[in-house]
């Protein structure tokens, strides 16, 4: 760093995510910590620039059934203190009004934009709970499209119509920007990425991780099971945000999620073009005062590189202003194979 470079402190973190300020680029992503107040307080306190709460899930009470909530519990265990704050899906009241109070809450106690996220199965849900959040006074919705395209009847083209009409109508009815959390297994993702967009969507939210169940030979039972991210996750989001960036409207909101642990892979996210990143996995294994630590990292890189200000960064690596776009592309995948260095002899 030269002695002209700007000092960490000086470096402004601020950004802009579906048309609301954010003092930070770290957003705290949906995950049993944004359900707890006193999780979301000291996320705040730390510095986050925005929390998703967990997603209302209209079939939540099937969660039960499914085993979905017992998957997403075993997440709640990596960071011990954050058991016991699930939703009891036994005390009786409606699941909805639950989440609508826990949403109040949030809003009433917190300074930083809350966004909601929902995942509905059908259309109705989908519009009904959408306009519901944003009469709670949610800032923004998330919806979560996690969905596996299972059935060997329905095709990507049927599926994709329908999620579309989806998106649409809730555009149309919320009266907040609607993200879209996607999924990055598409057939043609970047079109299907346009797509959301055309519908209304103000936001893409880049990507949703798939959790892979288990087999427990014991029982021949299927267990569902959440694993926590690792850094090396980065690079599929990372290449679909470069990708993305300079092909979507610029006012089109990307939010990266899936393997941030650090202020690098926050770097990097950024410099693709991502307008915010959404941390689930590092948060849950360190605790909420991580935020403090990734945001001191993020700062001190862009100062020892004479960055004043996320903006500055913002999108210096995309596809579009990369030497070569191929590189996110093809990864130079033949390049890539050759330098394969061989360990055995
Ligand atoms: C235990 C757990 C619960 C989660 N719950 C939700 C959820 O309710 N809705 C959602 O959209 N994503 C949910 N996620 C996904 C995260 O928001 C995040 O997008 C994903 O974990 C990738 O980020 P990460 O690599 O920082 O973990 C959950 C993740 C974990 C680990």
């Amino acid at each position: 760093m030269t002695e002209t470079s700007r000092g960490a402190h000086e470096i402004d973190l601020s950004t802009s995510y579906l048309k609301l300020a954010l003092s930070s680029p770290i957003v705290a992503s949906a995950s049993p910590l944004t359900r707890e107040p006193r999780y979301l307080a000291r996320l705040a306190e730390a510095g986050v620039g925005a929390v998703v709460l967990p997603s209302l899930f209209e079939e939540e009470v099937v969660a039960e059934e499914t085993g979905l909530s017992a998957a997403l519990e075993a997440g709640a265990e990596i960071f011990p203190e954050a058991l016991g704050y699930f939703p009891d899906l036994t005390d009786g009241t409606d699941v909805a009004q639950r989440y609508v109070a826990s949403l109040e809450r949030a809003k009433a106690r917190l300074s930083v934009p809350v966004i909601a996220s929902l995942n509905a199965t059908s259309g109705g849900g989908w519009t009904r709970y959408a306009r519901l959040l944003a009469q709670a006074g949610a800032d923004a919705i998330e919806l979560n499209m996690y969905f596996m395209a299972a059935d060997v009847r329905r095709s990507a083209a049927e599926i994709e119509a329908e999620q579309l009409a989806l998106v649409s109508e809730v555009c149309s009815v919320s009266g907040v920007p609607v993200a879209v959390k996607l999924s990055p297994y598409y057939t043609a993702t970047a079109s299907f990425a346009q797509s959301v967009v055309s519908a209304g969507a103000s936001g893409l939210v880049l990507f949703n991780r798939f959790y892979q169940p288990d087999i427990d030979l014991e029982t021949m039972a299927v267990l569902p099971k959440v694993e926590l991210s690792r850094s090396a996750d980065l690079g599929l989001p990372l290449r679909w945000t470069a990708i993305l960036r300079p092909q979507l409207d610029a006012d089109v909101s990307i939010a990266l999620t899936s393997g941030v642990h650090s202020g690098t892979d926050i770097t990097k996210a950024l410099a693709v073009g991502a307008d915010v990143v959404m941390i689930a996995s590092e948060l849950l294994a360190a605790g909420p005062e991580r935020v403090r630590s990734l945001e001191e990292e993020l700062r001190s890189w862009l100062a020892a590189h004479e960055y004043g200000s996320v903006a500055e960064l913002r999108g210096s690596v995309s596809a579009a202003s990369a030497e070569s776009p191929e590189a996110f592309e093809r990864a130079n995948y033949v390049r890539s194979l050759r330098s394969f260095e061989l360990l055995a002899r």
